[in-house]
């Protein structure tokens, strides 16, 4: 398994990992019109995972102001606890570690195992905004490999 910058040659490997994950795998139109629309919003940086030639992980992400804020994190169900998300979020830190101070991110009450998982790797909680929790991994410079 390894971690990479999303390029436009994984377009169809990053297509491939969001029909399974929302379950329209039967439906190539999706798989088409994944590919024909796709697009990164501003300041936004995509990680992915890879295990042989399948996606199986992928991170978004956004940096401002030395805040790094996780939009989103899936891993494909077939490939959970194997520490594939927590490589995604660790490759991020690294990756970024002269550049933020602070990973913040938002888990809805719907996704209460997302939270254990956060909590496992690090983060602790930081209030509630909207529902929603409000999760904090402050960076001590001086782990980061
Ligand atoms: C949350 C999610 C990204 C975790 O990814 P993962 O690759 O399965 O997690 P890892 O294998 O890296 O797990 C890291 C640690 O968290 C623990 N963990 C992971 N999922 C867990 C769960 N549902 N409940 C309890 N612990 C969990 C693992 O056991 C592991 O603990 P360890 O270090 O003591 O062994 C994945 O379950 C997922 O895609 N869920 C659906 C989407 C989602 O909720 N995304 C997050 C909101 S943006």
């Amino acid at each position: 398994m390894f971690v990479k910058e999303f390029e436009v040659k994984d377009l169809e490997n990053y297509a491939l990992f969001q029909n399974t994950l929302f379950g329209f795998s039967e439906d190539k139109n999706y798989g088409k019109y994944l590919i024909e629309n796709f697009s990164l919003d501003k300041n936004q940086i995509l990680f992915i995972a890879y295990s042989n030639e399948l996606v199986v992980g992928a991170i978004f992400i956004r940096i401002k102001n030395f805040v790094c804020n996780i939009d989103r994190l899936d891993v494909l169900d077939d490939y959970r606890n194997l520490g594939i998300g927590k490589e995604l979020v660790f490759v991020v830190v690294n990756r970024f570690s002269n550049s933020i101070n602070r990973f913040d991110l938002l888990v809805s009450n719907c996704e209460k195992d997302a939270r254990v998982f956060y909590h496992k790797i690090g983060f602790v909680d930081n209030g509630v905004k909207d529902n929603a929790y409000k999760m904090t991994l402050e960076i001590k410079k001086e782990e980061v490999a």
